[in-house]
């Protein structure tokens, strides 16, 4: 199959609501990483995203809709929490997980009782799923256990030859994927940090929990138990302050070696990529998945990444280069 990038105009995301129409996948833009899309409500053409990715069948798929209400039929019930959320962070980089309903596949949920929803910013994720009028099950398109994509090109070179189209509409703003939050128990659980922070969602809801810390018996997302993000040769994280870790990395590092650092942290050495200043975690996220691949193309042997503190989005920055590092992480914290 040839695969061909769009220009995201009315036409070709019409053209895409029609594959997604025909039981089809497409990879469209959203503002935190660009998504694989299918009928959310089709089991097969959601077998097929499974496929395309190589993912693993205990993962479950987020369901991108157009708008809030279009979440009734895909769940048992609306808990208490989601009125306030939606209000401030739909659309938006908020995925909330809630008892699904039985028109939502079993291969969408990965025989979870549960499904995790979100309606997206993107003016042309937004279009697409309105010209398609119905759910889109849509994971991050890339093959799994590798960056997410956040740029159509990165679509085009890691699905080429398994999806037909990609709508190209840019740089992704935010860079890393939604945050995803249990609202099922009386206390929401961040399964997954992104955008949206704990400090925000604390700030709304009282009291959050965060999966996988001491007290919390829930496991993270069924997805975060893999390995992630990860460039081929292996991710050494450093976590510390950036004068720490910046010292540690330009002592241990070999020529053969790589390194991803804060732009104020930068040293002379060929293999150095940056992905923004130490404080700017904005920053870091949109161009984190960007300097992964980019660090990858290096060939070095191994690479040690700086990784910001854990507050307010440098935890998801943080999350997304631990999980790249599996368990190879220098901790020089006091
Ligand atoms: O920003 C995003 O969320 C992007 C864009 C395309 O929307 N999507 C994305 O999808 O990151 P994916 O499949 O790469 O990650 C989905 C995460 C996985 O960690 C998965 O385990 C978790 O959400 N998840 C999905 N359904 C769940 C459920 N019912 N319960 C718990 N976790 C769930
Ligand atoms: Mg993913």
């Amino acid at each position: 199959m040839e695969t061909i990038i769009l220009d995201a105009n009315e036409f070709n995301i019409k053209l895409c609501s029609d594959v997604l129409q025909s039981g089809g996948l497409v990879a469209f833009p959203t503002e935190t990483v660009y998504g694989l899309g299918a009928n959310a409500l089709d089991e097969k053409a959601v077998a097929g995203i499974y496929s395309a990715k190589g993912r693993q069948e205990d993962n479950p798929l987020i369901v991108h809709i157009a708008s809030p209400g279009d979440v009734k039929p895909l769940v048992v019930n609306i808990p208490d929490a989601f009125e306030p959320l939606v209000r401030i962070y739909w659309p938006g980089p908020l995925t909330l997980v809630m008892l699904k309903s039985d028109i939502v596949p079993d291969n969408v949920t990965a025989g979870l009782d549960t499904v995790a929803v979100r309606m997206p910013e993107h003016p042309v994720a937004q279009s697409l799923i309105q010209a398609f009028g119905c759910p889109v099950a849509a994971p991050s398109a890339n093959p799994s256990g590798k960056p997410s994509p956040t740029k159509a090109k990165h679509v085009f070179n890691d699905l080429k030859g398994k999806i037909p189209y990609v709508l190209d509409g840019g740089d992704c703003r935010v860079g890393l994927e939604s945050t995803v939050l249990d609202i099922t128990s009386e206390i929401p659980i961040i399964l997954r940090p992104g955008c949206v922070t704990y400090e925000q969602l604390k700030g709304i809801l009282g009291v959050v929990d965060i999966a996988g810390t001491e007290d919390v018996k829930v496991p993270a997302s069924p997805g975060m138990k893999y390995r992630h993000y990860a460039p081929r040769a292996p991710l050494i994280a450093v976590v510390g302050s950036p004068d720490k870790t910046a010292e540690y990395i330009a002592k241990h590092i070999d020529a053969d070696m790589a390194a991803l650092m804060f732009d104020d942290f930068i040293f002379s050495h060929p293999n150095v990529v940056t992905f923004g200043s130490s404080k700017d975690y904005a920053t870091q996220a949109s161009r984190l998945f960007n300097a992964l691949r980019k660090i990858d193309d290096l060939t070095s042997t191994s690479i040690f990444a700086q990784v910001p503190p854990e507050e307010g989005l440098g935890s998801a920055v943080a999350n997304r280069l631990k999980k790249a590092a599996g368990n190879n992480i220098v901790d020089l914290s006091d």
